[in-house]
């Protein structure tokens, strides 16, 4: 299979369950997920979609799980010239038993996610003296608040050297507010609807976060179409949590989309911001199995609880690869 992934690169298991024909859904950072349906035989895996392919040889990250438990990420690097498999049965017992239930908390750590979380504290332990770079961050926020409560939580647990200096809303009264006021985060409510343009607002949020010194900005549920002044004003700094793996189900409805679509495993992204909505590039991904029982809530609370692990995460990365830590 020139140019291809040859069957015997990917983790034996999953070949065995493929081979005994249950589904597997493959889907990497540039299209939505391909599910091959029951291949009879592992040499099926020769159907891969000819993009994915091309993808994975491009060196990008892909993520391969069948329908019954066994989830891999498959990844090469070049350099290597090889592939890296990691995989992990989800319920321990070669894919057979009970599917776990993800919306337990005792079962977050089976999720799939990319890259993996580090074992060590992100940026080591803080300094608390003030000696050390501890970066200063903004959120933007529009609802529940609960990816602004998760890094602040991060930040003062040590998992994450940073600060959030400012958090900024534009619904008064939502929950995020009440979160702020809750974990002593210093707050301001910027309404769009007393902003005569989506430059007016934005330019808005620019003074606030540049009077705070924040080093950079995450939407974390900014449900406003951002623009490119806002992108320039933090260039590489402004990121987003979006609950899909991109670029499946953009847009305000992701989870919703998703079930409807049928698909098997979903999960969420972080990504630095451009200007086509939830497009750019990504900084961490991780992925959830979709129940057939499911229904948006209970698909949203599991998603929700990866976006928690992952979002402090990207910051992280997107601080490394500026040099900000
Ligand atoms: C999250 O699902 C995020 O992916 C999306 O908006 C939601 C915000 O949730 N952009 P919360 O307000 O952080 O609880």
């Amino acid at each position: 299979m020139a140019g291809g992934i040859a069957a015997g690169e990917l983790p034996d298991q999953l070949l065995h369950r493929t081979g005994a024909g249950e589904a597997l859904q493959i889907s990497h950072q540039r299209q939505a997920a391909i599910t091959l349906a029951s291949p009879a035989q592992p040499e099926a895996l020769g159907q891969l979609n000819p993009q994915a392919h091309a993808a994975a040889f491009t060196g990008e990250a892909m993520q391969v799980a069948s329908t019954q438990g066994v989830q891999a990420k498959v990844s090469q690097d070049l350099r290597q010239h090889g592939f890296i498999a990691q995989h992990r049965w989800q319920d321990g017992e070669m894919g057979h038993g009970q599917s776990p239930s993800f919306v337990d908390p005792s079962e977050l750590a089976r999720a799939v996610q990319w890259p993996s979380a580090p074992s060590e504290p992100l940026s080591g332990e803080p300094t608390g003296d003030g000696s050390g770079r501890r970066l200063r961050l903004g959120v933007l926020a529009s609802g529940n608040g609960s990816n602004f409560e998760a890094l602040v939580a991060a930040c003062r647990t040590g998992n994450l050297a940073a600060d959030v200096t400012l958090l900024v809303v534009n619904n008064p009264g939502c929950g995020a507010i009440a979160r702020a006021a809750r974990l002593g985060i210093r707050w301001q409510l910027h309404d769009h609807r007393s902003h005569s343009s989506r430059e007016a607002l934005d330019r808005a949020l620019i003074s606030s976060f540049e009077a705070a010194g924040v080093d950079l900005v995450v939407m974390a549920g900014w449900m406003r179409i951002v623009t490119q002044d806002l992108i320039d004003a933090f260039p590489e700094r402004l990121i987003n949590i979006h609950p899909s793996l991109l670029p499946s189900f953009r847009g305000a409805r992701a989870i919703d989309q998703a079930l409807a679509a049928g698909v098997r495993i979903s999960g969420c992204t972080a990504h630095l911001v451009s200007l086509e909505v939830d497009t750019g590039p990504i900084l961490v991904q991780a992925a959830v199995p979709v129940h057939s029982d499911d229904d948006a809530a209970t698909l949203a609370a599991r998603i929700h609880a990866q976006e928690h692990r992952i979002l402090p995460l990207a910051v992280q990365l997107a601080a490394q690869r500026l040099g900000l830590l």
